[in-house]
């Protein structure tokens, strides 16, 4: 079949049905997928919304590895799904995940080591993966980041629009020269991160965070000014991982 023959070639980006600022702040990190695939369609109008994010200097030096059904996809979930449960386990112990609150099965802590848990047993079996990467023009930076991640969360909030749910992970980090090695990435190119998605089995809902006076200055460092105030019914939470490890 020709490029012109393609049946997604004709069609244009489906219209979602959620209000931007509902969007933002309502996409939670969906962990919990259901066993369905992704048709390419829906694929692509996400990658396309990922890949007009904005770049230093308009660069795009973002690329998308998408993996879903085929032999390289399923080793590279098998990869990752390894090294993501070494790293959950390790995790899980370190921060006390089971101690404290984290013994009553309904406590947040608990229900967020079940989620987890979970997450890393069915890695291998999420619908798609996506591997964002970016490609150097000069020596790492700092900066260097703000190039590839808004295209990230673009990806993110796509799926959103479109009734999927990801999330972020590092989990490659530990398998990074063996998946360079199986999609043919270059050795000089950065897996910026690991991206799992697919139909959430919950739901997306707003998302909890610290109050904005805590984060929002004006003027000065620490100076919250007056019109920092979150809307009426916001839900908060702290930073990080359980403080009570005991
Ligand atoms: C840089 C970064 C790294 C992350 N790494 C992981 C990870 O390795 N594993 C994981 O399950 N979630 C990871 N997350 C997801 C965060 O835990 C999640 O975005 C955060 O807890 C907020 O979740 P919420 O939006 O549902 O409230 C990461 C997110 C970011 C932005």
């Amino acid at each position: 079949m020709s490029q012109d023959e393609h049946p997604l070639q004709s069609t244009t980006i489906t219209e979602s049905n959620v209000p931007l600022l509902e969007g933002l702040t309502t996409t939670r990190a969906i962990r919990r997928y259901r066993d369905e695939p992704i048709p390419e369609a829906h694929l692509r109008d996400m990658l396309f919304a990922a890949t007009r994010a904005p770049s230093g200097s308009n660069r795009q030096p973002f690329r998308f590895i998408v993996l879903t059904d085929s032999a390289n996809a399923h080793k590279a979930k098998s990869l990752i799904a390894g090294s993501a449960q070494e790293i959950w386990a390790q995790k899980e112990q370190n921060d006390g995940y089971s101690k404290g609150s984290g013994a009553d099965p309904n406590s947040p802590k608990s229900r967020m080591a079940n989620t987890m848990r979970s997450y890393v047993d069915n890695f291998a079996t999420v619908p798609a993966l996506i591997l964002p990467c970016l490609v150097r023009y000069r020596a790492a930076d700092p900066m260097e980041g703000a190039s590839v991640y808004p295209a990230v969360q673009n990806l993110l909030l796509a799926a959103r629009a479109l009734g999927y749910g990801g999330v972020i992970t590092g989990f490659h980090r530990p398998v990074e020269k063996e998946l360079k090695s199986l999609l043919g990435i270059p050795e000089d190119i950065f897996i910026a991160s690991t991206v799992t998605l697919g139909k959430p089995q919950g739901n997306h809902g707003p998302v909890r965070r610290r109050p904005i006076r805590e984060l929002v200055f004006a003027d000065a460092w620490e100076h919250s000014p007056a019109w920092a105030v979150d809307p009426p019914g916001t839900r908060f939470t702290s930073a990080g991982p359980p403080k009570n490890k005991t």
